[in-house]
């Protein structure tokens, strides 16, 4: 069997962990060959400090900043219009795309009626980006495909992902990086405030990667939760209000504040297992360090909370909670441009 090597960046929560500076931070490595998006489409938002600049970007995967070839999946719906902008973002930034980024030929197309149909929505607070409409589309066997799709057939950006893994004379490294997070993905998040793809590492999978080829799965998470949606999640007390603006927390899609709590124990060990995960990055420990608050949920009902009263006493409550029984690396990161 051809050998493929995989490593896998996902959420442990609700999206807006800090992945994007994970997978750029690995991607320094020069390791891989690939780097590839494996869920979602333009809900994401993946914040990203390259030299020194910001770049938010939706769909294109972070391997573009480094030459790798940079792969929307097929367990992707894609917005063209988003996609093109972001393109010429990129290349207007001096950062060449040419020959390096590509569609899944059995990726989704997000259509005009998709985005018109996910604005209407008032139940689930979804980012109206179009996916849930979209991934219908496809399940329900009404999709367009990428290949279909008289803009990209013109254009040099179609792939067809088994080609790519399978029929080539290399050993493909590839990093995988996934949108959202575990909280929110279709099977185990919180349904229905859930978006409608898979998150996990078994949604990489999904993408034509086989078992065998995965390495790492890397799960990152940040000290405290957030969450933006319908649903009642924010902290009662002034605490939250400070983190929410310390931290920023403002989605980096639609500008919506994100709520905040505490870090829930029991969803990231969930988290953790559910994945494989094999190191955790917990983002952000700085914005709980400018707040001076050390604390952590056990359950889901808010007013069960740890405090723990000290940096160096929340960082052993944690990494013994999460490492318990299992070998798994623990990094705590307190800088937006580096782990
Ligand atoms: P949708 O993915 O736009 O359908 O939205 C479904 C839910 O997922 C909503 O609560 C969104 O706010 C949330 N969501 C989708 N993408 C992201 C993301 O990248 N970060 C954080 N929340 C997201
Ligand atoms: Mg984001």
């Amino acid at each position: 069997m051809k050998q493929i090597i995989a490593d896998i960046v996902i959420g442990l929560s609700y999206g807006d962990e800090g992945k994007g500076k994970v997978t750029h931070h690995l991607l320094k490595s020069g390791d891989y060959t690939h780097c590839l998006r494996f869920n979602g489409g333009c809900n994401a938002g993946h914040t990203i400090y390259h030299n020194g600049e910001k770049f938010v970007t939706h769909h294109i995967p972070a391997g573009v900043f480094f030459g790798v070839k940079s792969i929307i999946g097929s367990g992707c719906v894609v917005n063209l219009d988003q996609f093109y902008d972001e393109i010429a973002m990129l290349e207007n930034a001096g950062i060449t795309t040419d020959g390096l980024v590509y569609i899944a030929n059995n990726a989704h197309i997000i259509t005009d009626a998709h985005l018109e149909e996910d604005s209407k929505d008032t139940v689930i607070g979804t980012t109206k980006r179009g996916n849930g409409p979209a991934y219908r589309d496809k399940y329900n066997r009404q999709g367009i495909r990428a290949s279909e799709e008289p803009r990209l057939i013109e254009s040099s950006y179609l792939i067809d992902l088994y080609r790519e893994l399978y029929e080539k004379d290399i050993t493909p490294v590839i990093l995988c990086e996934g949108a959202q997070g575990f909280g929110l993905d279709v099977d185990w998040g919180d349904y229905p405030y859930v978006t409608s793809s898979h998150c996990t590492t078994a949604g990489a999978l999904l993408n034509g990667i086989p078992p065998q080829a995965v390495r790492k799965v890397y799960g990152v998470a940040k000290a405290y939760d957030t969450y933006v949606g319908s649903k009642d999640f924010h902290g009662k007390g002034r605490a939250f209000d400070l983190i929410q603006q310390l931290g920023n927390e403002f989605g980096s899609t639609t500008g919506r504040p994100r709520q905040c709590n505490w870090l829930n124990l029991k969803d990231l060990s969930r988290a953790i297992k559910v994945n494989g995960v094999t190191d955790v990055i917990i983002n952000k420990v700085d914005i709980l360090r400018a707040a001076d608050k050390w604390n952590l949920r056990s359950y889901k009902n808010d007013s069960i909370f740890i405090q723990l009263g000290s940096e160096v006493g929340w960082k052993k409550y944690l990494t013994n909670y999460i490492s318990e029984n299992t070998e798994i690396n623990i990094i705590f990161s307190d800088s937006p441009e580096r782990i």
